[in-house]
């Protein structure tokens, strides 16, 4: 990928967006739609995905037909509403190993705090695909790839829901070599580090906590 920022605006992305934001929506319906909607963005973010031919047989006669380049895959959640995204991106790209990086938001200082750290090995030779649904002050995400590239990733795209502009300023500053895909860059944050006017908290909304 070449662009920094990929904003998804295909119309079926953008109406399952506007009933996501909705607060009256179910957490039922709410996962629902972040399973359909994580389907198109990952679609975006593997549209450049190398090809090789294969030598196969159809009914009618033999053809060189286009297959994955075997480029390994990994999707790394960022949790824990990572987890929303990662099972929509599976269900696309099933064959994907599987990373989880543990962060939380202290909410005084808005910093990152990591409590968990588990990715497949070999990063260095995978496509990773980070997941977070909220792009927001970008301090979890810079922290998030960080830690990725500690670890030996050396190609590796973000892919959100939302993204502030604070947020894609920030990743831009700290990883310019991470390409973002998103469903939205919404206005700002608010004093509390939220994206306005977002969806709320996306962890809370998906999985019906508080
Ligand atoms: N995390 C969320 O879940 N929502 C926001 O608006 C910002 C960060």
């Amino acid at each position: 990928m070449t662009e920094h920022l990929t904003i998804v605006t295909h119309p079926l992305v953008q109406h399952k967006l506007t009933l996501m934001r909705e607060k009256g929506t179910s957490t039922a319906v709410f996962r629902q739609l972040l399973r359909e909607i994580s389907q198109f963005l990952a679609y975006e973010v593997t549209r450049d995905l190398p090809l090789t031919k294969r030598r196969i047989e159809t009914p009618m006669q033999e053809m060189e037909a286009p297959v994955l380049a075997g480029k390994k895959l990994a999707l790394i959640s960022i949790l824990r509403a990572g987890n929303g995204l990662l099972d929509g991106v599976l269900e696309l790209i099933p064959s994907a190993r599987i990373g989880f990086v543990g962060l939380y938001r202290d909410e005084a200082t808005l910093q990152p705090v990591q409590y968990y750290f588990k990715v497949p090995e070999s990063l260095e030779d995978r496509l990773v695909i980070a997941v977070d649904p909220m792009l927001a002050t970008g301090n979890s995400s810079v922290a998030a790839i960080d830690l990725l590239k500690k670890a030996g990733a050396t190609n590796i795209r973000f892919l959100c829901l939302l993204a502030a502009p604070e947020g894609v300023a920030r990743m831009k500053e700290a990883h310019p070599d991470v390409p973002i895909v998103t469903a939205s860059l919404d206005r700002c944050l608010n004093d509390k580090g939220y994206i306005v006017p977002g969806l709320g908290d996306a962890g809370d909304r998906m999985f019906g906590t508080k």
